[in-house]
Formats: structure tokens, C-alpha cells, sequence
């Protein structure tokens, strides 16, 4: 595997040649690295954290400054995967001016290659500024969790052909204001492809069906790490939750029964030493006295 860094062009390219580009969410050092070798083209350091590390109840709570020290230990996990920032809420709506900073900090302190954010039409000025700045910045189109109390919740949205219509015209605004891509959340399939077809930019479906130009999991759904619930798109790709859990009810049981740890898995002595050490009167605590 080639083991230059993913760039924004080359991702159109992938687009252009209908090769399908890899996404996945990333929030530490060590399942970067697992997910960077495998050869996934894209680490999200998404907001969605603040559920499936902090176990907050949606993202609104997580800071600029929580995704700044992720998006570090992620960065550092990497070799070849391109690493996106998600600009957590209140990050980038209150001004232009706030929102370039605080992604130009996501890149500066974070070491991101770039930012995503969510909105359409709405977003446009933040991504035109931000792009002319020279951030990479990824648009974010359908769901956006950001907006969960709007919502009423986490929705499947594009349900009628007004907010159709009103979803391509994000998508466009977001690509004429200058992302280099795109993700679409949770709408059905027949709406994903026909932004995907609206778009010149690569579009990166979650819960938006198959004819995205790439696809997107949150990791901890796709191994059965997180399991307060399971959206219907999600699928386990493995157990590992569970396998997890069995572990850690071994070692519990091994260390309660003595069975761990052996010997061969604890430092030893030189011979020498060893028989020093039974022949020297060492002093004895209070409690054992003999
Ligand atoms: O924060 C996140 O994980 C996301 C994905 C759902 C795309 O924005």
C-alpha cells in the first residue's frame, strides 16, 4: 500500500474513477493506528465523542479544546490517513470570524488536515472563509446532530420533496462555497444518490445507502463497543464488545482465584539472590511479627 498522506485532490480523483473511499470515526492513538494500517482513507475525530467516549447524551456538550486533544493522539496514530476535525457546536455559528479561528486552531494545535462542519446553505460563509484561508473543509448535509433539540431528535431527514429539494440545494451551497466533500446523514438512499449525482464533490454516506461515493461508520458502532442502541445502517463487522466484556470477566475470575498471575508472568530473582534472601533476617512488618 502506497504510504503517501491521502490528500483533498486525490479524494475527487477517487470520485472520478468510482473508486469508493473508506471513513471511519477515530478518537485515540491506538485504534488510529489499527485503522490506518488497515487502509481506511479517512479518520474522523468526530464530535459523536462526546457519546461514545463520554457517554453524554448527544454532542452539544464536547469543546474545541476535547477535540483539539483527540484530534492530536488520533494525528499521531497515522501514517496515510487524511485526518478530519469535526468543529464541535457553537465552534463556528456564532461569527465568520470565530469559526476561522477555531479551525485554523483544529489544524495549528490539533494537527488535522482539514475540518468538517454541519450545515448548508447556512454554513456557506464560514466554509468560503475557511477555505480561502486555506483549510480543507468538509460539509455535512441530511442529519446534522448538532441540531438534535430542533429536530426532536436524532431524525431520518429528506422525507418529502420540498426538504429534497432543500437538501440539494445544501449540498450545492456547500460545494460552491468550497468544501472538498461531503457527508450525508441519515436520509434515504434514493436522496443520497441523487445529491451524490448533484454534487462534482465526493459525497460520504452514514445511514444515507449505498451510492454514496464512500461510506462512514462510527467505529464504535461497526465493533459493538457502543450499544445504548443500534441504528438500522449500522453493521458489526465484530463482536468486539462482547469479547471485551468476557475478557475482562476472566481476568476478574482469574485474579480472585489466584490463577493470575503465574510465575512465568512476574519478575524472578538470580538463583544467588534468591537464596541470599531466604538466609537474611529482613525486618517484618507489625502485622506479621514471627
Ligand atoms: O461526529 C461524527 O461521528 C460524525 C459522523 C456521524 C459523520 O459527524
Amino acid at each position: 500500500m502506497n504510504e503517501q498522506r491521502i490528500t483533498v485532490p486525490y479524494l475527487k480523483t477517487m470520485k472520478q474513477h468510482g473508486e469508493k473511499i473508506t471513513m471511519l470515526t477515530a478518537y485515540d492513538f491506538l485504534f488510529a493506528k489499527l485503522m490506518d494500517r488497515a487502509g481506511v482513507e479517512i479518520l474522523l475525530v468526530g464530535d459523536s465523542l462526546g457519546m461514545v467516549f463520554q457517554g453524554q447524551e448527544n454532542t452539544l456538550p464536547v469543546t474545541l479544546e476535547e477535540v483539539i486533544y483527540h484530534t492530536r493522539a488520533v494525528k499521531r496514530g497515522t501514517r496515510r490517513a487524511l485526518v478530519i476535525a469535526d468543529m464541535p457546536f457553537l465552534s463556528y455559528q456564532v461569527s465568520v470570524e470565530e469559526a476561522v479561528r477555531n479551525a485554523g486552531r483544529l489544524l495549528k494545535e490539533g494537527g488535522a488536515d482539514g475540518v468538517k462542519l454541519e450545515g448548508g446553505v447556512t454554513a456557506m460563509r464560514a466554509i468560503e472563509q475557511m477555505t480561502q484561508a486555506g483549510i480543507p473543509v468538509m460539509g455535512h448535509v441530511g442529519l446534522g446532530p448538532q441540531s438534535c433539540k430542533l429536530l426532536g431528535g436524532h431524525k431520518v431527514q429528506g422525507k418529502t420533496v420540498e426538504s429534497i429539494r432543500a437538501l440539494i440545494r445544501d449540498a450545492q451551497a456547500v460545494e460552491a462555497a468550497g468544501a472538498f466533500s461531503l457527508v450525508i446523514e441519515a436520509v434515504p438512499w434514493p436522496v443520497a444518490k441523487k445529491i451524490t449525482e448533484a454534487v462534482s464533490i465526493p459525497t460520504l454516506g452514514i445511514g444515507a445507502g449505498p451510492h454514496c461515493d464512500g461510506q462512514v461508520l462510527v467505529y464504535a458502532d461497526m465493533l459493538g463497543l457502543f450499544t445504548a442502541f443500534q441504528p438500522q445502517f449500522v453493521r458489526r463487522f465484530a463482536p468486539l464488545g462482547e469479547a471485551a466484556a468476557h475478557a475482562f470477566q476472566d481476568y476478574c475470575q482469574a485474579v480472585k482465584d489466584g490463577s493470575f498471575p503465574t510465575l512465568d508472568e512476574s519478575y524472578s530473582l538470580d538463583e544467588e539472590v534468591l537464596t541470599a534472601l531466604q538466609e537474611t533476617d529482613l525486618p517484618r512488618g507489625k502485622r506479621n511479627p514471627s
